[in-house]
């Protein structure tokens, strides 16, 4: 059984990790994280939660698909500093979120993917997989939809993920507990 201590240093140590070591860590791992990830409480039990674990080939098209949309807004030189960065990414899913047509429900579908995932980030953190969760700007596009296989109607996107092993891991911080605690009598 893992004891508080332990908890609390996973929950302070897990970092959002931007460089990852180049082999991939493959989908085995990460059907292992998305099966503790659906244990997440989901109001009503509708288990909103699609996840599209991505290949080589669609994650190079995304990559392609980032780069054209800085290629069109700040130029060639970032368009191939976009694509090299994100063909370096070793690992690549995406989660959707169902939409209900009802804007309570929605809510509560995009709540439970938000606490899937991390459900999910701790549990590859302490199997030594790092995690990014990305909402860019190619996250919006029709073309990001297509290659992912998502209806944007029926389907809100919670992001694009990266995972793999991590060549360096962020230092972060966060504010007092005093700051964000409101007492009431
Ligand atoms: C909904 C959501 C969207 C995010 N989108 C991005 C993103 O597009 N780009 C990025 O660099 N980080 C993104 N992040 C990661 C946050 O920037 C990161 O969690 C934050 O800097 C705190 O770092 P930590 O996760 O290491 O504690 C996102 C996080 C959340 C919860």
């Amino acid at each position: 059984m893992i004891e508080p201590v332990d908890l609390a240093e996973l929950l302070r140590g897990r970092r959002s990790v931007n460089f990852f070591q180049p082999e991939p860590v493959g989908t085995e791992v990460l059907l292992e994280a998305i099966e503790v990830a659906r244990w997440a409480p989901n109001h009503r039990l509708t288990e909103p939660w699609r996840f599209y674990v991505l290949g080589d080939e669609t994650a190079d098209a995304i990559a392609r698909c980032a780069a054209e949309l800085d290629r069109s807004t700040k130029g060639e030189r970032a368009a191939q500093l976009r694509y090299n960065r994100m063909s370096a990414i070793p690992g690549n899913f995406v989660l959707t979120s169902r939409r209900a047509g009802d804007e309570i429900v929605d809510l509560e579908n995009y709540a439970a993917c938000c606490c899937a995932v991390q459900n999910l980030m701790l549990y590859l953190w302490q199997r030594g997989i790092g995690v990014k969760w990305t909402t860019g700007p190619v996250t919006r596009e029709q073309g990001f939809y297509d290659l992912v296989g998502m209806d944007p109607e029926a389907e809100r996107l919670v992001g694009l993920f990266w995972y793999g092993i991590p060549k360096a891991v962020p230092t972060q911080k966060r504010r007092a507990v005093e700051e964000i605690v409101i007492r009431k009598p």
